[in-house]
């Protein structure tokens, strides 16, 4: 398969918000409604306050389907835990700029062990605190809510870093992804994308829709 572009629309059903209950029959239904990637919010309970899943749950979905994993670590250490995660199949590890490790490091370890590397940033964060490693991404996390929860409301005070974030890439003729994540569904992804960004995480809008396909259709076509 011809991995996308930055200019590519992705969709990227978040796990985070599936019946936990059936994890394995939750991917399939994510799968045959059309998303491209899979994404697997990890959470530590210190980085935010809230806990999910770790390595073991994203060893069994990777064993079982062969959908590009997204994976999302909210976690305080990443520079701790990496292996862990690329052991398990991860396909994008995505860290926070905010979490307590050497930003640069950490993503040049991510793409050595064969992965591709997001950062991601808080809606507090400003874009500055990212600039310094545009050139080492696949992938910029702009965060559209606080994370640590799915169900919150989209921030739309981020829009303008998102179009910042597009402004420097293509300035630097760079080519990574901006994805956004939190409250994203077909009317929050048109103004992300109007903004620059191609990658959108979704959680609620697509997991608990009454019909996953075509919410998954609309955050496409929107
Ligand atoms: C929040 C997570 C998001 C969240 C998205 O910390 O990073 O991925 O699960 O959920 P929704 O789409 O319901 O806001
Ligand atoms: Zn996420």
């Amino acid at each position: 398969m011809i991995p996308p572009t930055c200019r590519d629309r992705v969709i990227a059903p978040s796990l985070l918000a599936a019946d936990f209950s059936k994890v394995g029959a939750e991917v399939t239904r994510a799968i045959h409604a059309g998303a491209d990637w899979l994404h697997l919010d990890v959470m530590d309970g210190h980085f935010v306050n809230n806990i999910s899943f770790g390595p073991p749950v994203i060893q069994s979905v990777h064993e079982h389907n062969d959908i590009y994993l997204d994976v999302h670590l909210m976690i305080s250490r990443p520079d701790v835990y990496l292996d862990d995660y690329v052991k398990a199949g991860a396909d994008m590890v995505t860290v926070h700029v905010e979490a307590d490790h050497d930003v640069a490091e950490t993503l040049g370890r991510i793409r050595r062990a064969g992965c591709q590397a997001g950062l991601a940033l808080n809606p507090a964060t400003p874009i500055a605190e990212v600039e310094p490693f545009l050139d080492r991404i696949d992938l910029l996390l702009c965060m559209t809510v606080v994370p640590g929860f799915g169900g919150q409301s989209f921030m739309p005070e981020v829009l303008p870093k998102i179009e910042a974030a597009a402004k420097l890439r293509d300035e630097r003729g760079l080519g990574f992804h901006i994805e956004v994540d939190g409250g994203i569904a077909a009317d929050t992804a048109a103004q992300c994308a109007a903004a620059g960004a191609n990658v959108m995480v979704a959680g609620s809008s697509t997991f608990r829709a009454p019909d996953m396909a075509a919410a998954v259709k609309a955050i496409r076509d929107a």
